[in-house]
Order: structure tokens, then C-alpha cells, then sequence
């Protein structure tokens, strides 16, 4: 099965503040959907509560180790390995979408295969971070758009062999 993490980002590394993401550009919706498309997804108990519901038509997997948590339309799964047996054994299972947050991007980073990034070219102030990725990463698709006067970069950075 091949992880994806998949995250829009500031140049300062900045992804969440206040429990909520710095932006929301429909580009980058209109992106992450054709990349989301058709997989099992994914996140932790803060993002969400961010979204507050599910995602259609896919499975949602919620990392969360209360095991009082429970929420309608997710599976919850209290460890990164039970999160990805459930995920692989989905419909479209080929594939497994991290969606974040902060505390969830790092748990499955070194076992990642490909990270889809969305590079904002902005600073903003916030709480949460996306972890640095090191030298095991190569570009090997790139995109720019532009909203609300912001430039935007799409990367697909794949984990170099070996
Ligand atoms: N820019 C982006 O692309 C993007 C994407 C997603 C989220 N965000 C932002 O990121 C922020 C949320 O990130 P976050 O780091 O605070 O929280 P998070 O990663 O969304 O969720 C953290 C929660 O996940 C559960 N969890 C984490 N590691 C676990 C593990 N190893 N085993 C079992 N459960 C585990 C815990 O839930 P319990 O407390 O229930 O045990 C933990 O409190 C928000 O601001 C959100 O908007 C940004």
C-alpha cells in the first residue's frame, strides 16, 4: 500500500492555527480532491474535529487513543499499525491518505512513499507545523497557481530508492 501524505503548507513551515488551517483556496481543494479521490483517508482527532464530518464516499480512519471517542460515518483506530490494516483492507486500499495534523504527519512520515505538497507562499503565525522532510525526497511533479493574491506551488515529492 502506498502512504501519501498530503498538506498545503507556508514557506515558514506553518499548517494549523487555532485548530483551523491558515487558508482555503478552492484550487487547492479542486487538488486535494483529485488526489483523495477514491482512497481511505487518514487523520488525526484534532483535524477532525476541524472538519467536522466525514469525507464522502471513502473511508475515514480516526487516529485517536480515547477509547471513548466515537463519531458517525468513521472507523477509529488507536495506533498507526490498526489505522493502516483497516486502511488497506478499504475499497481503494492501494492507496492511504494521511491528512494530518501536525501529530499525525510525523507518525507516518518515515514510513511515507510520496508526499503531495501545497507550498503557499506566505509566513502566517500559527500553532502547528509540518516536520521537516530531510534529503530523502525528490520532486517529481510540479504546478503553480495563483488566488487571492497568493502564489501557490503543488510538489509531488517521492522518496528516493534506497
Ligand atoms: N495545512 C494542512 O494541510 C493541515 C492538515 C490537517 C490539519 N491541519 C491543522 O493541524 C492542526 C491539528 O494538528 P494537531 O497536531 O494538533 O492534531 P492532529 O494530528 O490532527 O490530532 C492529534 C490527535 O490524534 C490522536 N493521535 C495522535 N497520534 C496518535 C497515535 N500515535 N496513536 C493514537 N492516536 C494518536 C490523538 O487524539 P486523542 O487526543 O483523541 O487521543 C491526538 O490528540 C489544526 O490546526 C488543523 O487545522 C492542517
Amino acid at each position: 500500500m502506498e502512504i501519501v501524505l498530503v498538506a498545503i503548507v507556508g514557506r515558514n513551515g506553518v499548517i494549523g492555527a487555532d485548530g483551523d488551517q491558515p487558508w482555503h483556496f478552492r484550487c487547492d481543494l479542486q487538488h486535494f480532491k483529485a488526489i483523495t479521490r477514491g482512497h481511505p483517508v487518514i487523520m488525526g482527532r484534532r483535524t477532525f474535529a476541524a472538519i467536522g464530518r466525514p469525507l464522502p464516499q471513502r473511508t475515514n480512519i480516526i487516529l485517536s487513543r480515547d477509547p471513548a471517542f466515537v463519531a458517525e460515518g468513521v472507523e477509529v483506530a488507536a495506533d498507526a499499525e490498526t489505522a493502516l490494516a483497516r486502511a488497506q483492507a478499504a475499497a481503494g486500499g492501494e492507496q492511504v491518505m494521511i491528512l494530518g495534523g501536525g501529530a499525525v504527519y510525523r507518525l507516518f512520515l518515515p514510513r511515507a512513499h510520496r508526499v503531495e505538497l501545497t507550498e503557499v507562499d506566505d509566513a502566517p503565525p500559527g500553532d502547528t507545523t509540518f516536520p521537516a522532510l530531510g534529503d530523502d525526497w525528490r520532486e517529481t511533479a510540479r504546478d503553480e497557481a495563483e488566488e487571492d493574491g497568493y502564489r501557490l506551488t503543488f510538489r509531488t515529492l517521492t522518496r528516493r530508492d534506497g
